[in-house]
């Protein structure tokens, strides 16, 4: 596969910067080609089947324990240099927070991001992706990796939009959502099937507390 490139006035991008100025959220159901899509899920099962992946902590530092009455998903951390599809996907992302600085003024430095897989009725209670001790993410972005998806299978992701209004997206693979960390309340609901993602932040410097 082609390594990816995007650039960061690419329209697409230019949209979910616009989205995310208006209203704070964004959901583009066509962001990763098929291939990059279905190469990532392939990368992801592989760590799973070899064990790599291990049950997320909710919180972070000292106090960050295993919880699975409020997140039972797996994942593991990606870095740059470790597969081809990885590395493309850490470009697209690149090209967005470029597209996102420049639109938006947000100073965002990096972006961290792991494999997510949850297995069939796992879930993570309403949250926001902002830990107490540490302001430093800013956007979250998520794309899902599941070949044709059904809304019966459930695990949507449900945000708690203006008002509280719920609103549910359907993890198909190749769709992208964006919101703000510290604004939109989300939580994964139970899938009768395993469901995958790659989920990351895009951060700013901040008062790193450690
Ligand atoms: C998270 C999260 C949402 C999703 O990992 O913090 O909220 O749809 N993930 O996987
Ligand atoms: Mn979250």
């Amino acid at each position: 596969m082609r390594a990816m490139q995007i650039s960061s006035d690419h329209p697409l991008l230019l949209r979910i910067v616009d989205d995310l100025a208006e209203r704070g959220w964004s959901q583009q159901n066509i962001f990763l080609p098929l291939d990059l899509t279905r190469a990532l899920a392939a990368e992801c099962r592989k760590r799973a089947a070899e064990g790599e992946l291990a049950p997320a902590a909710v919180g972070r530092g000292p106090t960050s324990e295993i919880r699975e009455g409020i997140r039972g998903d797996h994942i593991q951390w990606i870095d740059p240099g470790q597969a081809e599809a990885c590395d493309s996907y850490l470009g697209l992302m690149d090209s967005l927070r470029e597209a996102i600085n420049r639109g938006l003024f947000l100073g965002l430095e990096d972006f961290e991001s792991h494999f997510a897989m949850y297995p069939p009725g796992a879930f993570y209670l309403k949250h926001l992706d902002r830990f107490r001790d540490d302001d430093r993410r800013m956007v979250s972005a998520v794309v899902y990796l599941n070949d044709g998806w059904l809304p019966e299978h459930g695990g949507q992701l449900r945000m708690y939009l203006d008002n509280e209004r719920a609103y549910d997206v359907q993890p198909t693979g190749g769709c992208l959502v964006v919101f703000l960390s510290g604004e939109v309340p989300h939580e994964v609901l139970p899938a009768t099937r395993e469901r995958l993602s790659l989920t990351g932040w895009f951060r700013r410097r901040g008062n790193e507390p450690f």
